[in-house]
């Protein structure tokens, strides 16, 4: 079961409001959940009286989400669409909504629970499963294709940028060992992958631990986060629709975002950078430094120790 991470935090930034006032008279207002996932947010703001507009790439989210708020969809108070936020101009447009007024815009990167204890998914290293990882299942291409196809330079790139992991060169040279090995029997599942990155580890005496009971990362943590970000182009997406939901937003409206890792923080922090000092100055920044979660959030939810919130709002 996902638990949405900074929950409160995060709609209170978001302002909730049913209307706005345009021009002397109020006007409805929506807002935006470009990460529905399991629609914890979603249903926050929703609790709130809010009109809620939400997207998710992924199916399964997508499906479940229609099944358990059946009732706020029929209402008319929850949009629910499956597509990518990289793409949310045309979903925006496709609505016939005019006028559209969008008071506020919510991005919690990444990936849900659900999506990560899938069995069959791929994404989690601790179950034995294809090597998938597509948060789309529409997308073309998977891990196993990138790992079975990718030149060496590539791969060992793809690990350092998207994941940190500090024998990148090391593992990507094990891999392509592994295809020229054992051709089409690679990288069949997960385990592979595991027992590949575990091995490169011990040899370079990487005191790391295999467990997940443990506070310490699992040795293939890195290896796993930068695939699954490579398949999804997960930096892509972001840089392509932070302007296009600034954009949406009608004055005053604000634009929360909550990253999990460096390189999605850094796009965001880019992005809000050149919106701050455009000129003319387009939009304030509202949290100087990133906002994190409170103690108990981080005691209760693991998954919530490297969330950062940024919120710029809109002039
Ligand atoms: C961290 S979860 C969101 C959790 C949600 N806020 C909640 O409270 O349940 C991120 C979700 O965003 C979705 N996602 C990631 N990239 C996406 C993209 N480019 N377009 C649409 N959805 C995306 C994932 O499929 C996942 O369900």
């Amino acid at each position: 079961m996902h638990k949405t991470v900074m929950l409160t935090t995060a709609v209170d930034y978001l302002n909730p409001r049913p209307t706005i006032v345009i021009d002397g008279s109020p006007a409805p207002v929506w807002y935006l959940d470009a990460t529905f996932g399991a629609g914890g947010h979603t249903r926050e703001l929703l609790s709130r009286g809010c009109s809620v507009i939400a997207l998710d790439f992924d199916e399964e989210a997508v499906n479940a989400g229609e099944t358990n708020f059946a009732g706020e969809i029929k209402a008319g108070k929850l949009i629910l669409s499956r597509a990518n936020f990289a793409k949310l101009d045309e979903v925006l447009s496709s609505l016939e909504i005019s006028p559209l007024f969008i008071a506020g815009a919510l991005f919690d990167f990444g990936t849900n629970t659900d999506q990560l204890m899938s069995r069959k998914r791929g994404f989690s290293f601790l179950h034995d499963a294809p090597l998938d990882m597509r948060l789309d299942q529409r997308l073309a291409v998977t891990a196993r294709d990138l790992l079975m196809a990718l030149p060496e330079s590539h791969l060992a790139r793809m690990m350092a940028e998207y994941g940190n992991e500090s024998l990148s060169r090391a593992i990507a040279r094990a891999i392509v060992q592994e295809r020229l090995e054992h051709g089409q029997d690679s990288f069949r599942s997960s385990q592979q992958l595991v027992d590949l990155i575990v091995r490169i580890k011990d040899r370079a005496g990487f005191k790391q631990s295999r467990g997940h009971t443990s506070r310490r990362l699992h040795p293939a943590t890195k290896v796993f986060q930068a695939l699954r970000i490579a398949v999804n182009d997960e930096i892509g997406n972001i840089e392509r629709s932070l302007p296009k939901a600034f954009t949406s937003l009608c004055p005053g409206g604000r634009l929360v975002t909550i990253s999990f890792h460096e390189g999605e923080d850094r796009v965001v922090k880019q992005f809000a950078r050149e919106i701050t000092r455009a000129k003319p100055v387009a939009a304030v920044l509202l949290t100087k430094k990133p906002l994190t979660p409170d103690e108990t959030e981080l005691r209760q939810n693991h998954r919530s120790r490297s969330a950062k919130m940024r919120v710029v709002e809109k002039i």
